[in-house]
């Protein structure tokens, strides 16, 4: 369904992200697990059209995707769900879960219509209940962090990406959150999702990505794959993890 090809990365000096190579098959949940600085949200601001690559390609279904900037990335079905908390704090959760889906019509479409598209929204995942009409900023980082998700998810997406979502939720809303990413994957779409942490990856993959230092070490079905494989490979060389 998707496929990176080669694809790299440069900020002035750092190769963020060097001649990745992955494949993410419908249906399934594709972990990207690395250390911090390892490249996973150069390679989701990629898969977002936030930054260009300076080499490389991303062929949805076989075509190539041209898009330069984030609407044309949505409009090929990518959505993503960014680790930094990005919202408008002045505007309402309903505004933020649906800005820019709604677009030129949004002054014909009624209040409470809006009000329970964004409820309906947040209800497949969240087990916190958040006021539609609340300010964002205003509310909980948690809070902010399901509104956020929430603004991905509104767009049906075929492929969903998730960085690094769950570092300020509740264990009852990540519980909620991971069942709702395992039936959106059961419907078919690809989920991208960004860790670091081993009880998620163990609990969700269907495919894992390791990378290092920019580099793709390992990418591929998980199969019986162990955490401490799995650590050793995140690792920087000569690195250890206690
Ligand atoms: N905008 C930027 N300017 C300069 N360096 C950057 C920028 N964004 C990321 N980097 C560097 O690229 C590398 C990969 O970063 P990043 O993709 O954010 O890693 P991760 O998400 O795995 O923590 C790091 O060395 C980071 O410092
Ligand atoms: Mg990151």
């Amino acid at each position: 369904m998707l496929e990176i090809s080669g694809l790299t990365k440069r900020y002035g000096e750092t190769l963020a992200l060097s001649e990745a190579t992955i494949r993410f098959r419908p249906g399934t949940i594709h972990t990207i697990l690395g250390e911090n600085g390892s490249g996973k949200s150069t390679l989701v601001k990629l898969l977002s059209g936030i930054v260009a690559p300076d080499s490389g390609t991303i062929l949805m279904e076989g075509r190539a995707v041209t898009a330069r900037n984030p609407a044309g990335f949505r409009k090929a079905g990518f959505a993503t769900a960014f680790q930094e908390v990005l919202i408008a704090p002045d505007r309402s959760v309903t505004d933020n879960i649906l800005l820019g889906l709604d677009g030129l019509f949004r002054r014909h479409i009624p209040r409470e219509a809006r009000r329970a598209r964004a409820e309906a929204v947040l209800s497949r995942f969240a087990c916190t209940r958040i006021d539609p009409d609340a300010l964002a900023g205003a509310l909980p980082l948690a809070s902010q962090q399901l509104v956020v998700l929430a603004r991905a998810v509104a767009r049906d997406p075929r492929v969903l990406i998730l960085d690094e979502i769950t570092a300020a939720l509740d264990f009852a809303d990540r519980d909620s959150v991971f069942a709702f990413m395992k039936r959106t994957a059961a419907t078919g779409a690809a989920l991208l999702f960004i860790t670091h942490r081993m009880d998620e990856v163990m609990a969700l993959s269907d495919d894992i990505s390791v990378l290092r230092s920019g580099q793709v070490v390992r990418s591929g079905p998980r199969g019986d794959a162990a955490p401490a494989d799995l650590l050793a490979l995140m690792a920087p060389e000569g690195g250890r993890h206690g």
